[in-house]
């Protein structure tokens, strides 16, 4: 297995040589997967993340903290409130609880309001609720555009985000760009290479037998290129995720994906 890895990873670095392809326009990552699998995301019946969305408007509707409100009880209804909410993220979040000047991930975003709001305790990065509760947010994204503001506040956040992207890390030496911009529709390790876009997520992963977040996802990449993983919820996945939003502007949300 090592040695088929090394093998294909190497004839990987070579094809990274001539740089030709850009990821513009942006293409979803379902259009690389198989025909089972588009099937599966696109069919609301079939689609295992569909599990997650229905748990997640359940807990809208129930969960109360030690505040005795719901996200209902001060949202209403998602399909209103939420609408185009997950579309926007990552956000810099500067009137938000605490008061700062930090960009929030969506998932971040959804913990400050189960900490500050509701006063109970925040969910466990990939815990079922906090997977459940972003389904179901940025499904009632789905069909509509990818749009981020990187300016202002969050504008030191997208540069540390883009330079990251084109960072060369790990054993393997590879930048982001060079699977996502300058190899996309190739294949490794028998896997389609996609462009690397965030509209999917959080996605369920036939690999994984669950829903995962785009942190995992990009987690796994960095495991991949045998780098050291940025912690859940640090600065760096939240910058790269910023600068993944920006380069998917226009980009419809497609959540909750299925991949391979
Ligand atoms: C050695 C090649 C390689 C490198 C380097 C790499 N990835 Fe990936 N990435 C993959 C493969 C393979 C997949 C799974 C198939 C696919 O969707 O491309 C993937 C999947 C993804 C996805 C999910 C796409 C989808 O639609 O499901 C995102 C987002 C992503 N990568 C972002 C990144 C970022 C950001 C970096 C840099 C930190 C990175 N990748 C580095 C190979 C790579
Ligand atoms: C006590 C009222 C209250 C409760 C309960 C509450 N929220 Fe909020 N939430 C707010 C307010 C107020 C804002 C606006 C934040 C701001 O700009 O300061 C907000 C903002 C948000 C945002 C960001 C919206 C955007 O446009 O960027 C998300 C997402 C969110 N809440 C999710 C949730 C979820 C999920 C729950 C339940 C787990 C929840 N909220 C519970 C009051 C509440």
């Amino acid at each position: 297995m090592k040695h088929h890895c090394e093998y294909s990873l190497f004839a990987l670095v070579c094809l990274a040589l001539p740089v030709f392809a850009q990821a513009n326009p942006p293409q979803s990552g379902r259009d690389f997967q198989g025909k089972e699998t588009r099937a599966l995301e696109a069919d609301e019946f079939a689609n295992p993340g569909m599990l997650w969305v229905e748990q997640g408007a359940k807990l809208w509707r129930e969960a109360r903290g030690a505040a005795g409100k719901s996200c209902a009880d001060c949202h209403g209804d998602a399909k209103q409130s939420m609408r185009g909410v997950a579309a926007s993220y990552p956000k810099a979040d500067a009137n938000g609880i605490p008061p700062g000047r930090r960009v929030l991930s969506l998932d971040q975003r959804i913990n400050a309001c189960v900490e500050s709001r509701q006063a109970a305790r925040a969910f466990a990065w990939e815990s079922r609720e906090l997977l459940s509760l972003s389904a179901f947010i940025s499904h009632q994204s789905k069909g509509l555009p990818i749009k981020v503001d990187i300016t202002g506040s969050a504008a030191a956040a997208y540069a540390r985000g883009k330079a990251l992207y084109f960072q060369r890390i790990g054993q393997m030496n590879l930048a982001c760009t060079h699977c996502h911009d300058q190899n996309w529709g190739k294949t490794l390790l028998a896997e389609p290479v996609s462009q690397g876009q965030p509209d999917g997520w959080p996605a369920y992963r036939l690999e994984w037998q669950t829903l995962g977040s785009l942190q995992r996802r990009l987690r796994a990449c960095f495991f991949g290129v045998r780098a050291e993983q940025p912690a859940f919820g640090s600065d760096d996945l939240v910058a790269l995720e910023l600068y993944l939003a920006k380069r998917a502007e226009g980009l419809p949300i497609a959540a909750p994906g299925v991949r391979r």
